[in-house]
């Protein structure tokens, strides 16, 4: 089985005033290691006015800091956007692409969702690119085409991806937020289908080595069940990233599930 160091992002989504997101952060950050042959690498992605402070209070830590998405633009007249530069500044490595609440709660379209993967790769940043199908997709037994076709429009012209750069987050939109989690036989099935879309698309080895990680009320008492899936390399956490304990358990959970030894190059510092 190829090596594949397990991802567990916090997705803070549009909570926690400035004080909170300092002390969660410091919290996370101490309770995260990156020194064992089996710690997954760990990403918090705070609302944007918090990064600068957050990443103060993560700095020496091997905690990674996110954005929840960035503009697909360098710079220019795009009122309210954030570019890449901006967060790059700030100590952003890895953002966040086309999650279900830009992209159906927002109506961002396939193709703005591809041009800001691109240009996070192009950055040198890791892109996690967020794909799933909704209940009434998957209700019509669309749940692997839907993700096929967000695959492809989001990787469309890309070859070569350096495996720890691209991460892709299977959210399940019914399972977000709802407590409702995919059952682990389900997820696999997904992630098991997604990792051969990718190897379609970018080589069976290069797909061997990219993180599928699994998200939709993750939490505690079921992440070792879904991660103990052989295609399913870590979490994308919302609810329960908003409590440094419940977050750290998932980490521990990640953990003892570690199929792999660490790849080469993908323990880095948040900078
Ligand atoms: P919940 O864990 O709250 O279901 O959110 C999942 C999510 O959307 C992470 O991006």
């Amino acid at each position: 089985m190829p090596e594949r160091t397990p991802f567990i992002g916090g997705n803070w989504k549009m909570n926690t005033t400035a004080r909170e997101a300092v002390e969660l952060a410091a919290g996370v950050a101490q309770g995260v290691k990156a020194d064992g042959p089996h710690d997954p690498q760990v990403a918090i992605f705070p609302p944007f006015v918090w990064l600068g402070m957050v990443d103060d209070a993560i700095r020496g830590s091997q905690l990674r800091l996110g954005a929840q998405d960035c503009s697909p633009h360098a710079n220019g007249a795009h009122t309210g956007d954030v570019s890449l530069a901006m967060l790059e500044e700030v100590g952003v490595s890895c953002v966040l692409v086309g999650h279900s609440e830009r992209r159906h709660g927002l109506a961002e379209p396939p193709e703005r969702i591809a041009a800001k993967l691109h240009a996070v790769l192009g950055a040198g940043l890791t892109g996690v690119l967020c794909i799933g199908e909704t209940l009434q997709e998957r209700e019509a037994g669309q749940t692997d085409a839907v993700n096929e076709s967000q695959l492809r429009s989001a990787l469309r012209g890309l070859s070569i991806v350096g495996p720890d750069r691209l991460v892709i987050a299977y959210e399940p939109v019914w399972a977000i937020g709802t407590g409702r989690t995919a059952s682990a036989g389900d997820a696999q099935a997904a992630h098991r289908h997604i990792r051969g879309v990718l190897g379609t698309l970018l080589g069976s080895t290069t797909a061997g080595s990219i993180r599928v990680i699994y998200g939709g009320s993750m939490k505690p008492d079921n992440a070792a069940e879904l991660m103990a899936q052989p295609d399913i390399d870590g979490g994308l956490i919302g609810g329960a990233s908003l409590k440094a304990d419940q977050f750290l358990a998932i980490v521990d959970a990640a953990r003892r599930e570690g199929k792999a030894q660490p790849a080469a190059g993908t323990h880095r510092g948040h900078r």
